[in-house]
C-alpha cells in the first residue's frame, strides 16, 4: 500500500470506539502514540499543551473518583459547556445520537437506557488506558486548536498501530479529581480526555457509524 492509500486507511479507520478490552497496550506504543501527537504544529510552535496518561490503579482511582462526583451531581469544568446546539449542528448530533443509540437498539423515549449508555463515559468504555488534555490556563481558541490537532494526530497514531479511541469532551467535566490524581495544577485547563486501547469489535455500540456533510462543509474557489 503506498503512502496516500494508507493514510485513507488510517483516517476512516478511526472511529469513535465505546467498548474496549481490558489487555493493557504496551508501554513502548503509548509512548510513541504520545511522541507522534507531540509532533503536531502549533501557533509558533508554542506546543500549549500537557497530556496526563492514567493506567492500571490510576485509571482505577479516575473512575472512581469520577463516579463519585457523578453521584453528586457535582460539575465543575474548567471550560463552559451546555452541549446545546441549533440548526444544522443540531440535525448532525441528533444523527449521530441516532447512529450510537441505533446500534444499541435503545429506543428514543428509553431516557434510563441513554443514561446508562452516557455513564459508561466516566468508566472510559472499559478501555485500559485514558489520556487527558491540559490547555495553558488563560489560553484560548487559536491555542485550543493546536490542541486538538495533537489530539487527532495521537488517535492517528493509535489506529496506525491497530489501537482505537474516543475522544470524550465529558472527561473534562472533573478536573479537580484528574490534577489531584497527576499532580497538576490550576494553570492548567482540562480539556478532553480521549479513552484508549484495543477495540471489542464485538459489541454492538461500536458498530454504530456516522456520516460526514462535505458538500455543505468545503467550498472550492478558482481552478
Ligand atoms: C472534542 C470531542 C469531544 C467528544 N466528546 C464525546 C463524549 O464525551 N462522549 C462520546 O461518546 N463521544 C464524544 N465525542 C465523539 C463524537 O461524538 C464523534 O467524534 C462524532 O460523532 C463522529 O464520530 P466518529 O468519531 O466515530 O467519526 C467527542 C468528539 C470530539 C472531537
Amino acid at each position: 500500500m503506498n503512502l496516500a492509500n494508507a493514510f485513507d486507511a488510517i483516517v476512516h479507520g478511526r472511529t469513535s470506539t465505546r467498548a474496549f478490552l481490558a489487555e493493557a497496550l504496551p508501554r513502548a506504543a503509548i509512548e510513541h502514540a504520545l511522541h507522534l501527537a507531540c509532533q503536531a504544529p502549533s501557533n509558533c510552535n508554542t506546543q500549549p499543551w500537557q497530556i496526563a496518561v492514567a493506567s492500571g490503579d490510576a485509571r482505577a482511582r479516575l473512575a472512581q473518583a469520577i463516579a463519585g462526583e457523578m453521584a453528586s451531581g457535582r460539575m465543575t469544568p474548567d471550560l463552559p459547556y451546555d452541549g446545546r446546539y441549533d440548526g444544522v449542528y443540531r440535525e448532525r448530533q441528533s444523527g449521530a445520537a441516532e447512529a450510537l443509540y441505533g446500534a444499541c437498539q435503545i429506543a428514543r423515549d428509553d431516557k434510563a437506557a441513554r443514561s446508562r449508555q452516557f455513564m459508561r463515559n466516566f468508566d472510559f468504555f472499559g478501555a485500559p488506558h485514558v489520556a487527558f488534555f491540559f490547555l495553558p490556563a488563560g489560553f484560548g481558541t487559536r491555542e485550543a486548536a493546536d490542541l486538538g490537532m495533537c489530539a487527532q494526530t495521537f488517535m492517528l497514531a493509535l489506529t496506525a498501530m491497530g489501537y482505537a479511541s474516543c475522544p470524550q469532551t465529558s472527561l473534562s467535566f472533573h478536573p479537580q479529581q484528574v490534577r489531584a490524581e497527576f499532580g497538576i495544577t490550576e494553570a492548567w485547563q482540562l480539556m478532553f480526555g480521549i479513552s484508549f486501547g484495543r477495540a471489542d469489535t464485538a459489541a454492538a455500540v461500536n458498530q454504530a457509524a456516522t456520516t460526514r456533510d462535505i458538500g455543505s462543509c468545503v467550498l472550492l474557489a478558482g481552478d
